[in-house]
């Protein structure tokens, strides 16, 4: 249950929607009107509001600027044909947010406010849904740390905000991964089950490299012995084997994917066997040979499912088979996709509905 709090609501003179082809959106370039903010001070939570969309205005010394005090959240709202917000399972994203601001001494934000703050913020901006067949409206919940203190320390006044990004897929065709042997994401101890901005900087550089050999992102292996594959950074990695779903098990230096956790509980709805463990590159080659690797995709709320067409290892690219073929990842998109849209019965109760056309 959430308690009521109190939301100050600013709203925008003029609206910029008219301003936006939402045509061509693509991912996360597209803003809505309004954002939400509340502030840690004292310890405690004060200032709930949604305000304008603005740029902020910050001390040079802010701490997170220097020693990386941020993380977020990733999650997606959907419009039903009533007209009704659904927003594909919050809570849990709340619940992540907690576990990644205590690896980084930061609050953790209240459910209310987290809760609260993103269902005004999705009403008040509702105009601004998208309609496109693989569109969505992106919700990104932040919070960064507010000291301006050069100091190293955790820092003791915070910021949380949600802002709002109408956006069409992450991913606009099949994915080649590389699998990474040399750089490393995340190490054990460190803080890849956390969703901290710092993940994502440690990824920008081997993925710009891959990039310009023409793959599109990377499959991360363990940072002890670049033996066993863990996530690829933007998306958790998963893939059928012989008819058994086989993705990585979570660890210390892997992110508990949401929609990684929502397709596992739907693949074991249908009675299909899950392996959730290690895997090595040398079984994810072999098995590719062999042909007894059927599927592999990139599971994740940006991503969602994206097939990856092409693996590379070792200098040798291993083309898999076509899409069309992948039976189980083919039909779990679309379960997914229906359960986040009203149009299949929703038997986890992941989706918080907001009513606006009662
Ligand atoms: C998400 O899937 O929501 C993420 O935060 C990943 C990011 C690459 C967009």
């Amino acid at each position: 249950m959430t308690e009521a709090i109190s939301i100050q609501i600013e709203k925008v003179a003029k609206t910029r929607i008219h301003e936006v082809d939402f045509n061509n959106l693509g991912f996360g370039k597209v803003f809505t009107d309004h954002m939400f903010t509340c502030d840690y001070v004292d310890g405690a939570w004060h200032n709930p509001q949604v305000v304008p969309f603005q740029n902020l205005s910050l001390n040079p010394a802010t701490s997170f600027i220097h020693y990386g005090q941020s993380i977020f959240e990733g999650l997606k709202a959907f419009k039903n044909e009533k007209g009704d917000i659904l927003i594909f399972r919050p809570k849990a994203n709340q619940l992540r947010m907690s576990k990644s601001a205590e690896r980084v001494c930061m609050p953790t934000v209240p459910e209310e406010v987290f809760m609260e703050g993103l269902k005004t913020l999705l009403t008040i901006d509702e105009q601004w849904f998208p309609k496109g067949a693989g569109t969505s409206m992106y919700i990104r919940p932040f919070m960064f740390s507010l000291d301006a203190e050069i100091r190293v320390r955790p820092s003791d006044t915070y910021r949380f905000m949600i802002i709002l990004s109408p956006s069409g897929s992450y991913y606009s065709e099949p994915v080649k991964v590389l699998v990474e042997k040399n750089y490393v994401r995340a190490s054990n101890g460190g803080l890849g089950f956390a969703k901290t901005s710092a993940n994502y900087a440690a990824s920008l550089l081997p993925a710009k490299h891959a990039v310009a050999k023409g793959y599109h992102q990377l499959i991360w292996t363990d940072s002890k012995e670049h033996k066993y594959v863990e996530e690829a950074g933007t998306m958790n990695f998963m893939f059928v084997i012989d008819n058994v779903l086989i993705t990585p098990a979570l660890s210390d230096s892997i992110l508990a994917g949401i929609t990684r956790d929502s397709i596992i509980t739907l693949a074991k709805d249908i009675g299909m066997k899950v392996e959730e463990r290690k895997v090595s590159v040398e079984e994810l080659v072999a098995a590719i040979k062999t042909g007894a690797l059927t599927e592999a995709f990139g599971a994740g709320t940006a991503a969602t499912v994206s097939h990856i067409i092409q693996i590379a290892d070792e200098g040798v690219d291993y083309y898999l088979p076509p899409i069309e073929s992948r039976k189980f990842s083919n039909e779990i998109a679309v379960e997914l996709t229906n359960i986040k849209l009203g149009l299949a019965p929703d038997p986890h109760n992941w989706i918080e509905k907001i009513e606006l056309n009662k």
